[in-house]
């Protein structure tokens, strides 16, 4: 995918847009809106048309029924909040995002154009990390709420009624998850790293049965030791990252989890979660 010329250099922000970007100029098509979910790693804009936004507010008239369909964005668009000291620093970041591509591929991630731009808008000029990324629908997959393979049935039950087609659904679905998982582990033991799997909305189901990391410029190393790592915002993403895979195998795949796996025995081992514990409780008090 690349970037159309029609969104580089006619999209504007609208409303509630953080500031003014340098880099974004005025468009009468695109409207950048930000996201109604966001993290704290990134700023997230959808990219709509104008068109879409204006049946979203003004309504459209449906065989005398007035409707407001939500605007479904073209696009996200994604400022990461890290500050970068340098150019090498933005490019190892972006090579770890090819490493995620390279690994997942892009059924398995929300694939994005990344590109660097300099931003004025505080008065310096400061070197910023954006990527124009592929729009995922679908519902968010919420590793602390998955219990039981009655998950998968109860997410999909909002659009697809009980019966075959719903099973197969469920069937797809549970086939993409062993794969990502899959990818996922020959990531961590080919690369040393792992994607951060922990974030509220990293991962998202598709209507489709396809699962999506969206969240794709977030990925930790991983040592199999002792040690717990804490990322830049002291959290130890990779040990609760390696404990949502363990969740996907167990209680959407209905894996046995073995404790003679490498991975799941160093990091599940009860001492090693007590002591994860108290870093995320540390972690949230500091927030
Ligand atoms: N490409 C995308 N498609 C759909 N939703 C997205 C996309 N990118 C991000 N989101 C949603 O926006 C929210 C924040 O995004 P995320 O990438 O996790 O940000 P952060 O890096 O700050 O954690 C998440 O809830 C995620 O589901
Ligand atoms: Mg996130």
């Amino acid at each position: 995918m690349t970037m159309t010329n029609d969104i580089r250099d006619q999209a504007y922000l609208s409303g509630n847009a953080v500031q003014k970007l340098n880099f974004v100029s005025n468009s009468d098509r695109y409207i950048f809106r930000k996201h109604y979910r966001s993290g704290l790693r990134s700023h997230i804009f959808e990219i709509l048309t104008a068109e879409d936004v204006l049946k979203e507010t003004q309504g459209v008239d449906m065989d005398g029924i007035q409707l407001f369909p939500r605007a479904k964005p073209k696009k996200m668009f994604r400022i990461l909040r890290n500050k970068f000291k340098g150019k090498e620093e933005i490019f190892h970041e972006i090579k770890k995002y090819r490493l995620l591509l390279k690994f997942l591929g892009p059924e398995f991630i929300a694939e994005s154009d990344e590109f660097i731009v300099d931003y004025t808008g505080t008065g310096t000029n400061q070197i910023v990390l954006c990527g124009l990324q592929e729009y995922v629908e679908g519902e968010m997959l919420d590793p602390w709420r998955l219990f039981g393979e009655t998950y998968l049935r109860n997410l999909f039950k909002f659009n697809i009624q009980e019966g075959p087609q719903l099973q197969s659904l469920v069937r797809k679905a549970q086939k993409n998850i062993a794969e990502f998982v899959k990818r996922t582990r020959h990531m961590i033991t080919d690369m040393g790293y792992i994607p951060d799997l922990a974030g509220i909305g990293n991962l998202i189901l598709t209507p489709g049965g396809a699962l999506k990391l969206v969240d794709i410029n977030n990925i930790v190393k991983i040592e199999l030791d002792d040690s717990i790592l804490i990322d830049d915002k002291g959290y130890p993403s990779c040990d609760i990252s390696v404990e949502v895979l363990s969740i996907l195998e167990r209680e959407i795949l209905q894996k046995d989890i073995h404790t003679d796996d490498p991975l799941y025995r160093i990091f599940l081992s009860p001492e090693r979660k007590k002591r994860v514990k108290a870093l995320e409780k540390k972690f949230y008090k500091n927030l």
